[in-house]
C-alpha cells in the first residue's frame, strides 16, 4: 500500500488517497495509528497530491481599493488590472488569482432562488464566464465572492438556498477560487452551511479531475470569540476549507495592520498548529500601496510572510506606484511567504522601554534550516537596535548563519551568536528589518532551531529512539493495523497540534536522524517520553549507519509490551493535557490582570510637560496628553485649555480660553482638536462668506462640526453686513451651518430696537418677517414698514406701511405688495429709509410720516 493510500479518518474535505481505517481492529493500534496518520497526513505528500494549494495563495482582490464602487468594479477595469499584473511581472512572481469581491452581481436584495446568479449586465456586458476566459487566456486564475447567507455583506443576492445551483454556475464560469462570506446567516448554521459548500466544491474537483475551486471561508471570523479563539474547532475548519479568515476586516491604516498582527501574536499557540500545506490562516488582504507608507507596507509584507499568510494584493494596480511594486514584488520576501515547509512563524519578543513599546521580533523556520527574522519598529522614531542574539530567536549559540537583508537584498555577514548593532541599520518608524539566516555549517546541536524559547521545552531523542518508534509502527503494520511500507519523514513540527504529546520525527534522505518530543506550548514540566523497547540487535549500527534501516524494521515486539506502551502513553497524554489546560488558564488570567493594570497605571501617568507651545499638566501617554489636563502659557500664568485630551489633541469636553487666560471663548465638546458637537463660544471674530463680519463679542451656542458652526444654534450680538459691506444690524437667533437660519431678530446698535423679526435662510431674510424703521426725534422709536414674505433678503409680497403704524391718530393706509413687484435695489434698513418715500413717490404713491418723525 502506497503512502498516499493510507487513512485513519474520514474528513469532510476528503483528500484523495485516504481511506477509512477500521479502528475496531486494534485498540493499541488506534493510538499509534492516529499518531502515524498525523505524521503521514502532515507529511503533505498525501494531502498535497489532492489539494490545489500547497502554498499560501497569491493574487489581487477588488475589495480594498474598489469596494462597492460600481464605476470601478467593471469588466473593463478587471481586464486592465489583469494586464497590469502581467505587464509588471506580478503574475509571474505568483500573484495569479484575480478575485472579484462583493458587488459584482446583477441583483441587489432578494433573488429568485432557482435562477442562476448573474453579473451586473451593464458592468460585465460580456458575462462572467467571458471574464474567466479572459483571465485564463492570460495565465491568471479567476476568483469570485459569494455569501452563505441570504445576502452579501453589501446587500447583493446571497447563496443561501441556492448552493448547488451557485456552485454549478461558478464551475461553469471556470471559477478557481471562492471567498464565501458569512453576512446574513446565523453563526449557528455556519458549520452545516460551510460543510455543505465543501462537499459541493469537492464534487467540482472530482468532475474536473484535479484542480477544483479553492475554498476561502469567512466562518471563523463570524463565529469565534476573539478573546478565546481556542474554543473554536479550527481542526474541523482546516478539514473543509483551504484558507479561512479569523479576524475582522483590515483597512489601509497602520493601526489596523498592527491590531491584526497583535491579535495573531496573542493567539499564536492556537493558530500556528492549524496552519500547514493546504491549510492557511488568513489575516486578510495586503494594504501595501493602499494607505500605508512604504515602510509600513514593508512591515506588513514581512509579518504576513512570517505568518505564511495568503498574499492578496489590496491596492489599485492601475495607479500603482513604483514603491508599491518594489515592495510586493521583492522575490526574496515572497520566497519566505511561499516557503515549502509552510511552517507558520510567531512573534517571539515584544520589547518596551520606559513603558513604551519599541519593537517586536517575529521568527519563522524555513525549509532547509533557514530562518526568517523580522524586527518591527512599532514606534514613531527611527530605532537603533543594539543587537540580535540567537537566544532571543530560539537559535543555538555557536551555530553559524549567513544573514541576508531581504529589503536591501544584500548579505550583511556571517554570525554565530549575535548580530551586532553596526550590522543592523536604523529601522524607520513602523518599518521592519527583515532578514533570512542561512546555516553555513551543520548545527552543533541536534536540535533544530525553534521559534520561541517558550515552545522549546521538549526533550531531544536520538536516532535510537526514532528506531524504536519506527519498529513500533512497523509492528502495527505487521499485525494488520494501519501502516505504510516506507516512512519518508520531513520536518513536521509545525503540523502537529500544540497540545500533541506525540513525537515529531525528522529525517534526511529516508533515514531518521532525530526525533524530538513536542510539549504543549507553555508547558514546562516533565514531558512524557516513550518507554524503552527491547533493543534490536543491530540497532546501534542502524543509528550510526546512513544507508540501511531494514533490520530494525523486522524486530518483533510482543503484543503485551505494545499494549502497555499504548496504555501508558494514553494515560500520560491525559495527565499532560490536564496540566497544560490548567497552566494555560493561569497564564491567561495573569496576562489579563497584567494588561488591565498596565492600562490603568503604567501607560498613563500624571506629569508636567512642555507641549504645543505651553506647559501641560495632566495625564500623559506615549509622550502626549491623554485623559484630562490643563494647558497653560509657558510661564504657567494663563490657561489655554482645560479638559479632555486624546492622542495629544483636545477631545471630549473642554474649555478654551482667550489670550488673557481668564475669559472663556469656548465651552463644550471637541473632537480631534476641533469644536464638535454642542458648545458655546464667545468670540471677537466670526466671519462667514462675507456675510458676517467682526462681531465684537458675538456669542454662539449650538452645534459644531470639525471646528465649524454646523447644525442648529443660537447667535447673539453678531454684526450683520450685506454683500457690499453695509452694516445691517446685530443678529440674534437661530443659525444653521454658521448662518442665520430659522427664526431670528436683527436689532439696532444699542440692542434696543428690533429692525427685523422673522424668518431667515442661509444668512438672508427669507420667509415671513416684519421690518421696522428706527425713527429719530425726541424719543427714538421704530415703525413697522413691511409685513409679509421675503425672498433672499428682498421683500416679496405682503403689506407696506408707508405712513407708519407709529403715529397715533393718523390713519394707516397699507399698500398691498405683490409677489414679483419691482422692488428698490437696496432694501431699506434704518439707514436706507429715505429711499423708500422717494421710491414710493416715483411710483405715484403718497405716504405720510408723522411730524417730527424724520
Ligand atoms: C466582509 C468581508 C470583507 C469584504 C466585504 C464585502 O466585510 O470580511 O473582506 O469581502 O465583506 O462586503
Amino acid at each position: 500500500m502506497g503512502r498516499g493510500q493510507m487513512s485513519c479518518e474520514m474528513k469532510p474535505k476528503e483528500r484523495e488517497g485516504r481511506r477509512r481505517f477500521d479502528i475496531e481492529r486494534s485498540r493499541g493500534a488506534f493510538w499509534l495509528c492516529s499518531l502515524f496518520f498525523a505524521f503521514v497526513a502532515a507529511l503533505g505528500e498525501a494531502a498535497k497530491d489532492a489539494s490545489m494549494l500547497s502554498k499560501p495563495p497569491m493574487g489581487w482582490n477588488s475589495w480594498n481599493s474598489y469596494g462597492c464602487h460600481t464605476s470601478k468594479l467593471t469588466e473593463t477595469t478587471i481586464h486592465q488590472v489583469a494586464e497590469v499584473l502581467v505587464s509588471t511581472g506580478l503574475r509571474d512572481i505568483g500573484y495569479r488569482y484575480v478575485n472579484l469581491d462583493d458587488c459584482w452581481g446583477a441583483v441587489h436584495g432578494a433573488r429568485n432562488k432557482s435562477a442562476p446568479l448573474q453579473g451586473d449586465p451593464v458592468r460585465f456586458p460580456s458575462g462572467m464566464k467571458a471574464l474567466g476566459d479572459y483571465l485564463h487566456e492570460r495565465g491568471m486564475l479567476y476568483g469570485i465572492y459569494s455569501d452563505c447567507g441570504t445576502r452579501t455583506c453589501q446587500g447583493y443576492a446571497g447563496s443561501m438556498g441556492s448552493e448547488a445551483l451557485d456552485v454549478k454556475t461558478f464551475a461553469d464560469w471556470g471559477v478557481d477560487y471562492l471567498k464565501l462570506d458569512g453576512c446574513w446567516a446565523s453563526t449557528k448554521d455556519m458549520k452545516a452551511l460551510y460543510t455543505h459548500w465543501s462537499e459541493l466544491l469537492r464534487g467540482v474537483r472530482e468532475e474536473r479531475g484535479g484542480r477544483g475551486i479553492v475554498f476561502s471561508c469567512s466562518w471563523p471570523a463570524y463565529a469565534i470569540d476573539p478573546q478565546k479563539p481556542e474554543h473554536f474547532n479550527f481542526t474541523y475548519v482546516s478539514q473543509i476549507c483551504d484558507l479561512w479568515r479569523i479576524y475582522g476586516d483590515i483597512s489601509g491604516h497602520w493601526s489596523s495592520v498592527m491590531a491584526i498582527a497583535d491579535w495573531w501574536a496573542e493567539h499564536q499557540d492556537v493558530l500556528v498548529p492549524i496552519a500547514g500545506p493546504d491549510s492557511f490562516n488568513d489575516p486578510d488582504m495586503l494594504e501595501v500601496g493602499n494607505g500605508l507608507t512604504k515602510e509600513e507596507g514593508q512591515t506588513q509584507m514581512a509579518i504576513w510572510s512570517i505568518l505564511a499568510a495568503p498574499l492578496i494584493l489590496g491596492h489599485d494596480p492601475l495607479t500603482m506606484t513604483s514603491d508599491t511594486l518594489e515592495v510586493v514584488s521583492n522575490p526574496e520576501v515572497v520566497a519566505v511567504d511561499q516557503d515549502p515547509a509552510v511552517d507558520q512563524g510567531r512573534r517571539v519578543q515584544s520589547y518596551s522601554h520606559n513603558g513604551t513599546r519599541t519593537y517586536d521580533v517575529w521568527v519563522r523556520r524555513l525549509a532547509g534550516g533557514d530562518v526568517a527574522v523580522a524586527l518591527v519598529n512599532v514606534g514613531s522614531e527611527t530605532l537603533a537596535v543594539s543587537q540580535l542574539r540567537w537566544s532571543e530567536i530560539g537559535l543555538t549559540p555557536g551555530d553559524s548563519y549567513r544573514a541576508r537583508d531581504l529589503w536591501r537584498r544584500i548579505d550583511i555577514g556571517h554570525f554565530n551568536e549575535t548580530i551586532p548593532s553596526d550590522s543592523i541599520p536604523g529601522i524607520p518608524p513602523h518599518g521592519a528589518f527583515f532578514i533570512r539566516l542561512i546555516p553555513t555549517e551543520p548545527p552543533t546541536s541536534p536540535q533544530p532551531p525553534r521559534p520561541s524559547p517558550s515552545t522549546a521545552a521538549g526533550r531531544v531523542m536520538g536516532p535510537m529512539k526514532l528506531m524504536r518508534l519506527r519498529q513500533l509502527h512497523e509492528q502495527l503494520h505487521w499485525e494488520g493495523g494501519c501502516g505504510a511500507e516506507t516512512l519518508e519523514l520531513v520536518p513536521l513540527a509545525h503540523l502537529l497540534p500544540s497540545r500533541a504529546t506525540t513525537a515529531i520525527l525528522y529525517t534526511h534522505s529516508h533515514l531518521p536522524s532525530w526525533a524530538i518530543s513536542s510539549p504543549p506550548a507553555g508547558f514546562h514540566g516533565e514531558f512524557p517520553n516513550l518507554p524503552d523497547l527491547p533493543e534490536p540487535e543491530d540497532s546501534e549500527s542502524h543509528a550510526s549507519s546512513s544507508t540501511s534501516s531494514h533490520a530494525a524494521s523486522s524486530a518483533a515486539i510482543p503484543a503485551e509490551v505494545l499494549q502497555t506502551i499504548v496504555d501508558d502513553n494514553r494515560h500520560l497524554t491525559e495527565l499532560v493535557r490536564e496540566q497544560y489546560d490548567k497552566r494555560v488558564e493561569e497564564l491567561t488570567a495573569q496576562r489579563d490582570q497584567a494588561q488591565a493594570e498596565l492600562r490603568q497605571i503604567a501607560h498613563i501617568i500624571q506629569r508636567k510637560i512642555v507641549y504645543d507651545g505651553g506647559l501641560y499638566d495632566g495625564t500623559v501617554a506615549n509622550g502626549v496628553p491623554e485623559g484630562t489636563g490643563v494647558l497653560r502659557s509657558l510661564d504657567g500664568e494663563r490657561k489655554i485649555y482645560e479638559g479632555e485630551w486624546e492622542a495629544g489633541k483636545y477631545h471630549g469636553t473642554g474649555i478654551e480660553y482667550a489670550s488673557d487666560g481668564k475669559r472663556k471663548i469656548y465651552e463644550g465638546e471637541l473632537r480631534e482638536g476641533k469644536r464638535h458637537g454642542r458648545g458655546k463660544s464667545t468670540s471677537g471674530r466670526v466671519t462667514n462668506e462675507g456675510q458676517w463680519g467682526d462681531g465684537g463679542l458675538a456669542t454662539y451656542e449650538g452645534q459644531w462640526g470639525d471646528g465649524e458652526l454646523r447644525g442648529p444654534g443660537l447667535i447673539t450680538n453678531l454684526n450683520l453686513f450685506d454683500n457690499d459691506g453695509k452694516w445691517l444690524g446685530f443678529y440674534h437667533g437661530a443659525t444653521l451651518d454658521g448662518k442665520a437660519h430659522g427664526e431670528g431678530e436683527m436689532r439696532d446698535a444699542c440692542g434696543r430696537f428690533i429692525l427685523f423679526r422673522g424668518g431667515w435662510q442661509a444668512g438672508k431674510r427669507h420667509g415671513h418677517g416684519k421690518a421696522y424703521y428706527i425713527l429719530g426725534g425726541t424719543t427714538l422709536s421704530a415703525v413697522l414698514w413691511f409685513d409679509g414674505e421675503w425672498r433672499d433678503n428682498m421683500i416679496h409680497s405682503g403689506t407696506l406701511f408707508p405712513d407708519g403704524t407709529y403715529a397715533p391718530g393718523h390713519s394707516v393706509t397699507p399698500i398691498p405688495w405683490e409677489a414679483g413687484q419691482k422692488v428698490p435695489k437696496k432694501v431699506p434698513g434704518d439707514r436706507g429709509m429715505p429711499k423708500l418715500p422717494k421710491w414710493l413717490r416715483a411710483q405715484g404713491l403718497s405716504m405720510y410720516f408723522p411730524a417730527g418723525a424724520l
